[in-house]
């Protein structure tokens, strides 16, 4: 039956700093968004799915500020970056702008100034760091030091990496601005607040009325057990931002424009295809409208986001739905084992509708994190669309094309199997509406093993070659085309490209739902091309070594445009604890040996007493390789892994030298490897 009853639909993605690349950990949200989009617009609904960068910050002026750059300059790059991923991945945005708009700025200050005019705006003044050599107020994470409780340098902000203490940063020993180098002071300014505690009875109500899953609801409540206060939203300039209206030299922290940019992407959407942005937004709107997002934004979007809508008289969202994190082989995503993936690098080497399908077959509405098990993505991707879906085309479309002329047959000869085929529609349909993506994959797969066994029972390719059995041959393909027809229906939303190849190959106008009631009796089908080709794990191999390529590069840009003290490598003092923190370890050098286009390193495989390290080391003029084979020496067992060209160096061997020559430290006869030296 035509969907007589069709929804309107906005549905947005959380909008990507405008300072990096996507990478797969944002590729997740992506592509479940899209997929769901593409599902409501399949079942032939009005939807519409928006998205921007997020444009504004002082992450992004200190950024554009390194490269020697506008910060318009640098969003502009970046936007022009992150669509061309989305592009690769098949996100099919019908509007992607920015936070840096006209439309935000526009909405930005109609819902402040509604706030404000209604007395949910308070304003005092607070003490906070400040960087005098740069002119700039310090958020924490711009701030480093000792902490205060187990004394370990080089800690960030607010809380201690060693120990986990939290604290604030005036409490860091001998803090110091990670912009510029300097000591901050302490200095007091005006900040604009938004009064949250006006708006408790509704933030409860809103949790707890099915818009939230209900993990996120449980995490929530603890939120409001604990209490909140008000939201600090300004920021002092320099700030690339809005300024604050009537507030010269304050400006809307990011995090206040940034949703709202979800509203600024659409009306300019509104604006180019004569929507009624109004019909979305107004507050009795019956438009439904979701964002999807990681679980790490649920308090912007399910407490503040509604509470500033609802105060300046829009509605609020009809669902907030969080995902979990990706990790890849089990684990956090690791730059220096080549896990931190880019979304380019992937499709530099794999089709990235392997991914969707991955991600798909794996989804669920929770917000458990989702494990990239590179073994078990090759392996799903090969057996489930190659080895069943492809298949069943493959199989039968050379038939139908020497013995039909690309002709299906007249008639179906399996009615009752077609019609179950049909009839797992409305199944797998609730499973994309509830995002049950992995229960759809599955029962798409169940039909895809039924098709597959039909085939396989049938023989074509054994009743082909009797006499005379020619319509057999095509009555029994035919039945494979129009199985594989419904299963691609079923999957378009996950594949989109593939669904678009098998689309010309059967010739029809659309793969939309409703499309798979139309029969195929009779119609005629072009000439197969392979539809997807086999995951290779040498392409797998080849994009981590790739990610691991990509570090280096990072590597360098950060070198060159860290601040001072990263040019000035020798303090003039430190304190014992920065010495203690030095983990020395006495080292055999288990082997020894040159790198392949390296003229100054040597490759040390390090014997730790135990553990084996890696470590390239530029003494390859001093020494041969095999004269340092079973030596003693020092090495740095705690220095951050350093990914170089000719693989990830763990650790630094010590050693003393200028021009003249290099002499590696070696401990008197006695010292065990493994051993702390101190
Ligand atoms: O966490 C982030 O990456 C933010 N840029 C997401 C913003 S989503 C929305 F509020 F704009
Ligand atoms: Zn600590």
């Amino acid at each position: 039956m035509p969907n007589t009853d069709p929804r309107q639909i906005l549905v947005t993605s959380a909008l990507p700093y405008a300072n990096g690349a996507i990478h797969l950990g944002h590729l997740l949200e992506y592509i479940q968004t899209d997929i769901w989009v593409r599902f409501q617009k399949s079942r032939g609904h009005e939807c519409h799915y928006v998205c921007a960068d997020d444009a504004h910050g002082t992450a992004i002026m200190l950024r554009a500020e390194q490269e020697g750059i506008s910060p318009e300059a640098l969003i502009d790059r970046v936007s022009q970056d992150h669509q061309a991923d989305f592009a690769r991945f098949g996100v099919g945005f019908d509007n992607y702008h920015s936070t840096h708009s006209e439309e935000n700025r526009y909405f930005s200050e109609l819902i402040y100034t509604r706030l404000r005019d209604k007395g949910h705006i308070a304003t005092r003044d607070i003490e906070q760091m400040y960087d005098p050599q740069k002119g700039l107020f310090l958020a924490d994470r711009f701030i480093k030091g000792t902490c205060p409780k187990c004394h370990t340098a080089d800690q960030y902000g607010d809380n201690c990496e060693a120990c986990g203490a939290t604290y604030t940063p005036a409490e860091l020993i001998d803090p110091v601005s990670a912009i510029s180098g300097a000591t901050p002071e302490v200095r007091s300014s005006t900040h604009y607040f938004f009064k949250l505690p006006d708006f408790a009875d509704f933030m409860h109500e809103w949790i707890h009325d099915g818009h939230v899953q209900p993990q996120i609801r449980n995490k929530l409540q603890e939120w409001f057990d604990s209490g909140f206060n008000e939201w600090d939203i300004s920021r002092d300039a320099p700030y690339f931002g809005f300024e604050i209206p009537d507030a010269p030299g304050k400006y809307f922290y990011v995090w206040l424009d940034a949703p709202i940019g979800y509203l600024a992407s659409f009306k300019n959407l509104c604006e180019r295809q004569g929507l009624d942005f109004d019909a979305y937004w107004r507050r009795d709107s019956s438009a439904e409208v979701y964002h999807f997002i990681g679980k790490d934004i649920v308090y912007f979007h399910a407490l503040f986001w509604p509470a500033m809508l609802h105060g300046a008289e829009f509605r609020t969202p009809t669902a907030v739905n969080c995902h979990g994190f990706v990790t890849v082989n089990g684990a956090k995503m690791s730059k220096s084992r080549g896990t931190f993936i880019k979304a380019a690098t992937f499709a530099e080497h794999l089709n990235p509708e392997y991914l969707r399908y991955y991600f798909a077959a794996k989804l669920t509405p929770g917000v458990d994190d989702l494990d990239l098990n590179l073994e078990d993505f090759a392996q799903r991707v090969n057996s489930d669309l190659v080895g069943k879906v492809v298949n069943i085309a493959s199989r039968c479309a050379g038939f139908i094309r020497k013995l039909g002329n690309g002709q299906l047959a007249t008639q179906c000869v399996e009615p009752a199997l077609l019609q179950r085929f049909i009839d797992a529609g409305e199944e797998i349909a609730a499973h994309y509406e509830t995002r049950e993506f992995g229960r759809a994959m599955r029962r798409i797969m169940e039909l895809a093993d039924d098709a597959n066994t039909y085939i396989a029972e049938a023989e074509p390719w054994v009743v082909a070659k009797q006499e005379g059995r020619e319509q057999d041959v095509l009555d029994i393909c035919t039945v494979g085309i129009q199985l594989f027809h419904q299963l691609m229906v079923y999957l378009a939303p996950v594949v989109p490209s593939m669904a678009q190849d098998a689309q010309r190959f059967l010739q029809l106008d659309s793969l939309d739902w409703q499309s798979r009631t139309h029969g195929l009796e009779g119609h005629t089908i072009a000439k197969f091309k392979p539809l997807m080709t086999r995951v290779e794990t040498d392409r797998i191999d080849a994009m981590i070594e790739s990610s691991k390529e990509d570090l280096v590069e990072e590597q360098k840009l950060k070198d060159s445009a860290k601040g001072p003290l990263a040019n000035n490598p020798i303090a003039d003092e430190i304190s014992f604890d920065d010495f203690a923190g030095v983990d020395l370890r006495i080292a055999r050098i288990a082997k020894a040996e040159y790198v392949e286009g390296a003229d100054k390193l040597l490759k040390l495989t390090l014997d730790l007493g135990g553990e084996t390290r890696n470590v390239f080391a530029g003494i390859r003029k001093a020494y041969a390789p095999e004269a340092l084979e079973g030596h003693l020496t020092v090495m740095v067992a705690n220095l951050a892994p350093r990914k170089m060209r000719f693989g990830v160096s763990e650790g630094m061997v010590l050693a003393a030298g200028d021009d003249e020559g290099i002499y590696l430290l070696e401990p008197h006869s006695g010292a065990k490897p493994g051993q702390r030296v101190s």
